[in-house]
């Protein structure tokens, strides 16, 4: 009997899902949370046939060098700015990764930080528990609207629009920027309208970052785009941390140009931009815009069934449920 295929688990997810591998591949399972090195990760790779991975392990050409029996990397996430995909192409290996089981839950989140980040959510909680709550007095914390005001989305992909849609019962106009724009059934299912990037910078009181991290949206929003934005707006990423130049942010606050902001990522997660941690106009959270459980469960099944099929088992055997990408060698059994 051929020995069977070996797949690396980088870190700890649901055990219970992750042991539908068990029945295909033996399974190497990382037990603890882990920063693996490039190193470590390769000698893990060079293993394996096969690996499920999270945002929190960079995959590209260093990791899977002489890496000559691994056919798949499914990454635990809908981002893949982790994984250099052209190297994995190249290298013959499908990558995969879990769109559209997370839009809604990452949509709600999105909108629970903007209107955290609008209303003061965390700031009153903290200041409500360092004790400073006396007596109800009518001016105190006071917070922009969201019902009524003008959204500005930018990428409008599944997440931007399960957020458009949520805007329409706020009564909210949306205004959206994207690399294309949408077909105008989408525009008017969303109740959204196309303009250039200035101007969503320019008209948005609330503005949400839902587009991928790529060498062209790094520091997007700079010192120039932030300076675009009207000082009363609200500004929330739930996208990728490197999107916004942080101390630009940081410049934007303490100068009363910009009047808050929610932050789900950040560039270096997970060390912080120590300046962030001194605004006190900015809800902090630690990149769970994806985490409900029923979410996150449905993500790590998904990227289980992109690495049967990927490997070339299960019921999709060869046909993974989200590629992105097509090499020469995918789907072939390594059975
Ligand atoms: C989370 O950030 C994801 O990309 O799934």
């Amino acid at each position: 009997m051929s020995e069977r295929p070996r797949v690396w688990v980088s870190q700890p997810l649901f055990d219970d899902i992750v042991a539908r591998l068990g029945e295909y591949f033996e399974v190497d399972a990382t037990a603890a949370v882990t920063q693996h090195t490039p190193e470590a990760a390769n000698a893990a790779l060079r293993r394996a046939d096969g690996a499920l991975v999270t945002l929190n392990d960079p995959i590209g050409a260093a990791q899977i060098a002489g890496a000559t029996r691994l056919r798949a990397i499914a990454n635990v996430g809908v981002g893949y700015n982790n994984l250099d995909v052209p190297a994995l192409s190249a290298a013959g290996i499908l990558a995969s990764n879990t769109p559209d089981v997370l839009t809604e839950t990452t949509a709600d989140f999105g909108w629970a930080l903007m209107m955290a980040t609008a209303r003061r959510v965390g700031e009153a909680e903290r200041w409500l528990r360092e004790g400073h709550w006396q007596r109800w007095s009518f001016d105190s914390l006071l917070g922009s609207d969201v019902h009524g005001a003008t959204l500005g989305i930018l990428g409008m992909g599944r997440i931007g629009q399960a957020i458009a849609r949520r805007a329409v019962g706020f009564g909210m106009r949306t205004l959206y920027h994207n690399r294309s724009r949408l077909p105008e059934a989408v525009e008017r299912e969303c109740a959204a309208s196309y303009v250039g990037f200035d101007e969503l910078l320019a008209r948005a009181d609330h503005l949400i970052l839902v587009l991928p991290y790529s060498p062209q949206s790094h520091h997007l929003i700079d010192a120039a785009a932030l300076a675009k934005m009207q000082p009363h707006a609200t500004l929330t990423n739930i996208a990728r941390g490197g999107i916004v130049d942080e101390d630009a942010l940081c410049d934007a606050l303490e100068h009363n140009r910009l009047a808050a902001a929610g932050l789900d990522v950040y560039e270096g997660e997970p060390k912080l931009n120590p300046r962030l941690l001194q605004q006190r106009r900015v809800v902090l959270t630690p990149h769970i815009a994806s985490g409900s459980l029923a979410t996150r469960r449905a993500m790590v099944s998904l990227a289980v069934d992109n690495l049967i099929a990927a490997l070339g088992y299960g019921p999709d055997a060869g046909r993974p449920p989200s590629p992105l990408n097509a090499p020469v060698r995918a789907g072939e059994s390594v059975g």
